[in-house]
């Protein structure tokens, strides 16, 4: 039998994924639901660049992963008239990359640069010119022959995204001239955006059924979005093909996301927390063996959601579980081990 690499299988995965995600992404202001200091912070500086003539202010996005900043800088750009070019830190390996794609932008152009606290020294040396006055600074030749030739740019605004800005050096985050943290979701925000993807999708989604996975979306639109197309399928299957609340819950449940919109590893690492290290606190590092998980997707992926929520709190000795999440799994502190039992 042919097996397929499981590289090709997750690439193809991807590629699903984004066609899917790529659908549903709004692409006017009027269409991107909450954040609305961020947008109505936008709309001004946009219609103010736009009133004079001007280029826009770079842009600095901030925010746990699908919260909307990709979407907000499509939007940007497309609000301002311009093109936008994307690619992200990891990928501009060398100052050349990023030569090349500075010296092919028009006037007012939109760079997007994804996961910007991950990019390499040389190639951040590079932006700070290119932010500060638009030029770039070449060098050329090697040792006492070198010469560093000036360029001109065409003024550009850089977008920049990233999950945690404490990971930015502060040269790069001074350059830019606004700065805008996403925020979790709420309820009513998501049920809008569920059910304006289920219009596109063409998927039947009644008011409850939305509240249902609204509640259960980890405030995060593109989460939602995924459990609708598997909510989708339940529906279809084992269901009339409407999603109600009865439905939603019923297919939720079966993916393994609880009441609290909690999946798999938030529970392994809430449970890991209380069981294995009485509550805490405990490290990042020794967390993140206990559960098989990265350190870094802790802490940009499952950690912002359960402290927003009041299940997790951060110490200077470590991660600690708090009474909510005690709660939640019908725990009691003082069964906990290593904690003073009462006699
Ligand atoms: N404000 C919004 N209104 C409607 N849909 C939204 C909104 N924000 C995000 N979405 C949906 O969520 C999906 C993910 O958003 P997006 O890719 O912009 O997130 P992101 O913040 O760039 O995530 P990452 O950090 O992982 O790159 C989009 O495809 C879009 O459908
Ligand atoms: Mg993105």
């Amino acid at each position: 039998m042919n097996v397929p690499d499981e590289r090709v299988v997750q690439g193809a995965l991807a590629d699903e994924d984004g066609t899917f995600e790529a659908s549903l992404r709004p692409t006017a202001l009027s269409e991107y639901v909450g954040q609305a200091a961020v947008c109505d912070n936008l709309t001004v500086a946009i219609e103010a660049a736009r009133g004079r003539g001007d280029v826009l202010d770079h842009v600095l996005l901030a925010g746990p992963p699908g919260l909307g900043k990709t979407s907000l800088a499509y939007i940007v750009a497309k609000e301002m008239g311009v093109d936008i070019r994307c690619t992200a830190g990891p990928v501009l390996e060398r100052a050349g990359d990023v030569a090349a794609i500075l010296t092919n932008l028009e006037r007012g152009d939109v760079l997007f640069i994804d996961e910007i606290h991950r990019l390499n020294r040389v190639v951040e040396e590079v932006l700070y010119p290119a932010m500060e006055d638009f030029q770039l600074d070449i060098i050329v030749g090697q040792g006492p022959t070198a010469r560093t030739l000036k360029l001109e740019l065409k003024p550009f605004t850089l977008i920049g995204a990233t999950t945690r800005t404490g990971l930015l050096t502060s040269p790069l985050r001074d350059r830019f001239g606004a700065h805008f943290r996403l925020d979790f979701y709420d309820e009513d925000e998501l049920c809008a955006i569920l059910r304006r993807s289920a219009s596109i999708l063409n998927v039947p989604l009644d008011a409850d059924g939305a509240r249902e996975m609204a509640r259960r979306s980890r405030g995060t639109p593109r989460i939602g979005n995924r459990l609708l197309r598997r909510v989708r399928d339940y529906a279809q299957v084992r269901a009339d093909g409407k999603i109600t609340a009865p439905v939603a819950a019923d297919a939720l449940s079966m993916l393994e996301v609880d009441a609290r919109g909690f999946d798999k590893m938030d529970r392994a690492i809430l449970l890991a927390i209380i069981e294995k290290f009485g509550g805490g606190p405990v490290g990042l590092d020794t967390l993140s063996a206990a559960v098989g998980e990265e350190r870094d997707t802790i802490e940009d992926v499952y950690e912002p959601y359960l402290i927003k929520e009041g299940f997790l709190t951060r110490t200077p000795k470590g991660r600690v579980a708090t009474d909510i999440a005690l709660n939640h799994f019908g725990k009691l502190r003082s069964d906990l081990p290593g904690q003073p039992r009462l006699l």
